[in-house]
């Protein structure tokens, strides 16, 4: 089949999510102009450049996340593990302004370094932000759009040592959850491993990062 998005697919669901999986889970803490603080999973996100790193993610309309980030210059990324989905999904709850999150999933807080705002202290690895961009998109035709993109560049790295193995960070063991279509959702169990064209003696230098 083929169709143009503006014309409707003429499917029982939008295949476009299914299509674009998985997504990792961008579950984004920040705090708010008076402190308080607010998580939740965005999938519409993702690392967005690596030196220096930065992170990207969307809203598809400004919801307490973004406008936190626009308002205090800050956010969080906390990887969701398998273990941590129920939590996850819980933090995504159409909750006031104000309600914290943290307490509605259970989470214990755990304080950053660079930021104000507080990570998932159960998360595998957490990564504080500085805010660099955020746009709201317009369309094909100039119109301005609800959705907002939010770009910050890591400042802070956290690693619970746990899945450090080796000296590399154990994706398999922190199984993080990713976004499918529909209601379907993935995680990390195993990996596969393959070098580039251009890897040989870089590779052994142990230059593997580019
Ligand atoms: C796994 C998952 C991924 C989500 N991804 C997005 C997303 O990419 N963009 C979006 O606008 N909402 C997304 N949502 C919905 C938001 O999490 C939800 O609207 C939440 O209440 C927003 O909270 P906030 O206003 O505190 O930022 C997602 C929900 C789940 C469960």
């Amino acid at each position: 089949m083929f169709y143009e998005p503006r014309n409707g697919h003429g499917l029982p669901h939008d295949p476009f999510k299914a299509i674009v999986a998985p997504r990792p889970i961008g579950w984004i803490s920040t705090v708010d102009a008076q402190g308080r603080p607010n998580l939740a999973p965005y999938s519409f996100f993702n690392a967005a450049l690596s030196r220096p790193p930065m992170l990207m993610f969307t809203t598809e309309t400004m919801k307490h996340s973004a406008a936190n980030a626009i308002a205090t210059g800050e956010f969080v990324f906390n990887l969701c593990s398998r273990d941590l989905f129920e939590a996850m999904n819980l933090t995504s709850g159409l909750l006031p302004e104000g309600v914290n999150e943290f307490e509605v999933a259970g989470l214990e807080m755990a304080p950053c370094r660079m930021v104000k705002a507080p990570r998932v202290a159960a998360s595998p690895a957490s990564l504080e932000c500085r805010l660099v961009h955020s746009l709201r998109f317009e369309d094909i035709e100039g119109r301005a759009l609800e959705g907002w993109l939010v770009v910050g560049q890591v400042v802070g790295v956290h690693i619970n040592d746990a899945f450090l193995k080796d000296g590399r960070f154990d994706t398999v063991a922190a199984a993080p959850v990713a976004r499918c279509g529909y209601r379907d959702y993935t995680a990390v169990t195993a990996l596969f491993e393959a070098l580039r064209p251009s890897d040989g003696g870089e590779w052994a230098l142990g230059q593997r990062d580019r």
